[in-house]
């Protein structure tokens, strides 16, 4: 059985050939984004795996179904590039990976917050020129400061347990209430509460159509001047726009982000040698207090093997007719 995997990097095939056994499966590995062009590339196979930035609309799933794709395989947590309308129509099961580890997005946040406030990116280029000076360098202490995480899912939850581990005041928001959460001492508060009393807020919420822009010009302006702003999860859940009048005006002083709404065109490429035309982008970058990364809070070691493992057992039980454990369903 022939599965076509797109978009995939060394990493990918690498970790799915070393957890791959089965004798009947093939695993075809496409460097190609999947796009409405790309789509007849899975001729021949039943199953695709495919990853953040692959698009499926109700066209590509249109042309998946002709070519008899019957299971596309996500081989993340967040499905907002798929149109699962289209796909039960088209009688195509779609699965993806809910959980591989929290810890990888959760503790790559904590990196993304350090970094922007002690500035170990400048320090290590400082001191590789010899330059020694710690002035442009000063930082606050986490300790007691009031952080908001919007999203207190797998994610949120262990981001959560190492803020409070830090002595921070922790503040969560999400419509779903996690005693486990409570537990800590942290409490629930809605969204316009939690925006003027937040040092750093941080999304851990999946992009759907409520969530899209949820950091806007509306809500950055009963945001505390100065916050910090990290966003890990997707990049529509901010309209960057709005950002960048923000950091302009000083009312938002650092921003980290490892997601970027228009990030199909650029991540996980090397693109130093050409000339880039997102001109948000390229504005972002120029902000001093602003660090980008491409989409690698999921990058670890764990993470990759969990979901090798995850997506080959959704495969296994799709080919034995198995109920589907990690199913979305509409
Ligand atoms: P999850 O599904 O376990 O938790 C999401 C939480 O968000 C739920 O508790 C839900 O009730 C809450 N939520 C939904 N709408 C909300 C709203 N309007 N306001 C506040 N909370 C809301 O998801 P998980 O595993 O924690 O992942 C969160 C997101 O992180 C994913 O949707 C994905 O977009 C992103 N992600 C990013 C990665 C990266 O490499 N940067 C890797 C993995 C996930």
């Amino acid at each position: 059985m022939k599965i076509t995997f797109f978009s995939t990097q060394p990493y990918d095939r690498e970790s799915f050939l070393e957890h791959q056994s089965n004798p009947r499966f093939e695993l075809v590995f496409l460097e190609e984004k999947l796009t409405e062009h790309t789509a007849p590339l899975v001729k021949g196979s039943e199953i695709i795996c495919v990853f953040v930035n692959d698009m499926l609309n109700e066209n590509v799933i249109r042309q998946l179904s002709q070519l008899g794709i019957q299971l596309i395989a996500l081989r993340c947590a967040g499905f907002n590039n798929v149109d699962l309308k289209a796909a039960q129509a088209h009688n195509i099961k779609v699965v993806r990976v809910p959980v591989y580890s929290p810890h990888a997005v959760a503790e790559y946040t904590l990196a993304m917050i350090m970094t922007l406030n002690r500035k170990t990116h400048k320090a290590y280029n400082r001191v590789r020129e010899q330059n020694f000076s710690l002035n442009g360098l000063l930082g606050f202490d986490l300790y007691k400061k009031t952080v908001g995480v919007i999203g207190t899912g797998h994610i949120g939850e262990v981001f959560c347990r190492i803020l409070h581990g830090l002595g921070c005041n922790v503040l969560a928001c999400d419509p779903v209430k996690k005693s486990a959460v409570e537990a800590m001492g942290i409490p629930y508060v809605p969204m316009n509460e939690l925006l003027p009393v937040c040092d750093i807020l941080s999304l851990h919420c999946p992009l759907h159509e409520t969530t899209r822009y949820l950091v806007n010009s509306n809500t950055i302006s009963q945001m505390k001047t100065g916050i910090m702003l990290i966003n890990t999860s997707r990049g529509g859940l901010v309209d960057t726009k709005a950002i960048i009048v923000g950091l302009k005006t000083g009312k938002i002083g650092y921003l980290g982000i490892d997601v970027y709404e228009q990030e199909a065109d650029l991540f996980f490429q090397n693109r130093s040698e050409q000339i880039i035309l997102d001109d948000t982008i390229a504005r972002l970058v120029s902000f001093p207090n602003v660090l980008i990364t491409a989409h690698q809070g999921f990058f670890t070691q764990e993470a990759l093997d969990q979901i090798a493992l995850t997506t080959l057992d959704s495969i296994m039980q799709f080919t034995k007719g198995e109920t589907l454990i990690n199913e979305i369903r509409k």
